[in-house]
């Protein structure tokens, strides 16, 4: 199979496939006991992260497991952080820690945008192994943060239920907000041309906390950004599709669907499939919309809301995918259910 047949670039060229290729986000994670073993023998997150051989191998398990039409390369959207020079830890059980950003003279501390290769070039090194290791007709897709959700993690220090820290920042200090929000683009636009230089086919920029931003600014932190690094991205790369995340954009979603410039929308459960068919669909291919607490449920409910998805889309091109990543509680048998019933 030549690389342009693989099913997952079929759909982001736009085309309407049969049976639509499918990939789960997180779909290596907790919820595989194979995971967990190469996890343990990695030692931290970051360990796994940043060991070529152990990357790898956790990204090929679900592929070998299940045969997904998509391999997302195992690594995390803190990395860029850290390249910046934020301490970065994750706390077993609580998630990330890093070191803040909240004025001036903590921005002055930060690395220079091309400094970020030095700490994260041994993702290179395994975008570069899963491009040679993986089947034929399996796409491999590089990602990114995006800069608002990187730049809440830096400012908070951690996650948060709201992002007001970084939304006090963006208020009250909108020079040293905005020279965050540059530097970041300038590190995530360098860290995803070398993922593509590596052989990533696919690059997915991941705005998780999207909702979290006031409406008026939308434009100005969600979708400005993204159109510099696509613009980036295109200017050396024209072929490489890009998807967008903009988890719980709500209408703002039409937007950054006309503006951005991407190949690929990634939709949340709170969007309704039968809008976005209509609204979003005839401009691009869309994917992902399954509520993830499905994937622990299984049953009827499971199958059911897949199918409906799945018709719901059937007019153009689709990717099935869930709206947020599965959690470690999932059944990892639920996944069969699922794509059977995407699959037959
Ligand atoms: O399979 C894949 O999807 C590829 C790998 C991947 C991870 N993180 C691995 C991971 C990807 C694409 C990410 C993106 C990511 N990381 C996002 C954006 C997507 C989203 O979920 O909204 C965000 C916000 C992060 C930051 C992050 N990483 C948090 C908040 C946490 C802690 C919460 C948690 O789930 O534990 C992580 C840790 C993380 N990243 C894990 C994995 C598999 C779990 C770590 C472990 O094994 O202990």
């Amino acid at each position: 199979m030549t690389q342009s047949n693989k099913t997952i670039l079929r759909a982001l060229r736009g085309e309407k496939l049969a049976t639509p290729p499918v990939w789960m986000m997180r779909q290596a994670g907790r919820y595989l006991p194979e995971y967990r073993a190469t996890r343990q023998t990695a030692g931290s997150f970051l360990d796994l992260c940043y060991n070529p051989d152990f990357a790898t191998e956790v990204t090929l398990q679900p592929i070998r497991r299940y045969g997904f039409d998509a391999a997302i390369l195992f690594a995390d959207i803190l990395l860029v952080p850290q390249g910046l020079g934020a301490d970065l830890t994750f706390v077993q059980g609580e998630g990330p820690r890093l070191s803040t950003v909240q004025n001036a003279d903590d921005f002055t501390k930060l690395k220079p945008a091309d400094a970020v290769h030095e700490t994260v070039s041994p993702i290179y090194e395994t975008v570069r192994r899963l491009s040679s290791e993986l089947p034929p007709e399996t796409t491999l897709i590089g990602f990114a943060g995006a800069p608002w959700t990187v730049a809440t993690y830096m400012i908070a220090g951690r996650g948060t239920p709201d992002q007001a820290p970084a939304r006090r920042l963006m208020y009250s200090d909108r020079t040293t907000f905005d020279a965050l929000m540059d530097r970041i683009t300038e590190a995530t636009t360098l860290y995803l041309l070398k993922q593509i230089e590596a052989g990533a086919e696919v690059v997915k920029i991941f705005d998780s906390w999207a909702g979290a931003l006031p409406g008026g600014e939308f434009h100005r932190y969600a979708i400005a950004p993204v159109i510099r690094i696509v613009d980036a991205i295109r200017a050396k790369h024209p072929d490489v599709p890009i998807i967008g995340f903009p988890r719980g954009a709500g209408g703002s979603y039409v937007d950054y669907v006309n503006e951005a410039g991407i190949s690929g929308v990634a939709l949340d459960t709170s969007v309704n499939p039968d809008w976005a068919a209509r609204t979003l669909q005839p401009k691009l291919c869309v994917q992902g919309n399954l509520d993830p607490l499905l994937m622990v449920l299984g049953g009827d409910a499971l199958t059911s809301q897949t199918k409906r998805i799945v018709e719901a889309f059937s007019g153009g091109p689709h990717i099935f995918n869930l709206g947020h990543g599965i959690t470690p509680d999932a059944d990892p048998a639920n996944v069969d259910v699922m794509l059977k019933a995407i699959r037959g």
